[in-house]
């Protein structure tokens, strides 16, 4: 059974103030959550703060990114062992914007995604196209390029079984524009298919440009299993309702 998740990626956004007034309201909205898996990542700083918040609330807590290796002379990074302390649930891994800005290749975002789940923690892996390739039809090719560095690896079927993956379409991200649901679905269906015999469980959340008007019909297509959420996901009424539409969507097996 999947059951629906969404998760707020706050990105570089917030202060301790902030993430006191949006925990609190996000938590006081309980109700909203029932049947559905919500989780908040803040940027690392933060966290501490969020997991005292949150903590006892059903809501989890995540991470933005993490870093391939375990520990060492690796100054700035942030170990999966140490979100762990934390009791943290998720890291993102191979947003489009640690791709485009700072470098993030497919076969490091393999190696983070590796780390996450060897600690336990559940990595969210991103993958999109730009619109320059969606143009040129390439859409798929991407995404099967972005996956395969994962299935290609030895130990794929163990980092496969405790994955979540979050198609985002690059042009869809902070633009305002999203993706049809046809759209996404589309490419929702193709990723399953690609992922083989663990495809059925296995997760699918769709970002970029998710709003409380949108949500409900994107979450509605038969392989979207939730959503990974930027702006609106900064808002607290918004996130709540976006939580609320996943809830619509009953949990699929
Ligand atoms: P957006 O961001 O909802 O602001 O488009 C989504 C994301 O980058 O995860």
């Amino acid at each position: 059974m999947r059951k629906p998740l969404v998760v707020g990626n706050w990105k570089m956004h917030g202060s301790r103030e902030m993430a006191k007034t949006l925990c609190a309201g996000i938590r006081a909205a309980g109700d909203a959550y029932i049947g559905v898996e919500v989780a908040v990542c803040p940027p690392y700083v933060l966290l501490p703060q969020v997991a005292d918040s949150l903590r006892g609330s059903g809501i989890a807590w995540g991470a933005q990114d993490v870093s391939e290796h375990s520990a060492g002379a690796y100054t700035g990074e942030v170990s999966a062992g140490m979100l762990k302390d934390f009791d943290t649930r998720f890291v993102i891994v191979g947003h489009s914007e640690r791709r485009a800005l700072y470098g993030d290749t497919d076969v490091l975002t393999v190696g983070k995604l590796r780390q996450a789940a060897t600690v336990g923690l559940v990595p969210i892996l991103c993958v999109g196209e730009t619109l320059e390739e969606r143009r040129a039809g390439s859409t798929e090719a991407v995404v099967a390029r972005q996956l395969d560095a994962l299935l290609g690896a030895a130990d794929a079927a163990q980092l496969l079984s405790s994955l979540v993956i979050a198609y985002e379409p690059v042009w869809a991200i902070g633009t305002g524009e999203t993706a049809t649901p046809d759209q996404a679905q589309a490419v929702h269906a193709f990723i399953r298919a690609r992922l083989g015999a663990t495809a059925a469980d296995t997760r699918l959340l769709y970002g970029g440009s998710v709003k409380p008007g949108n949500a409900g019909e994107l979450f509605a297509m038969p392989d979207i299993d939730g959503g990974l959420i930027g702006g609106a996901a900064l808002k607290c009424e918004e996130f709540v309702a976006i939580c609320h539409a996943a809830r619509t969507r009953p949990g699929r097996s």
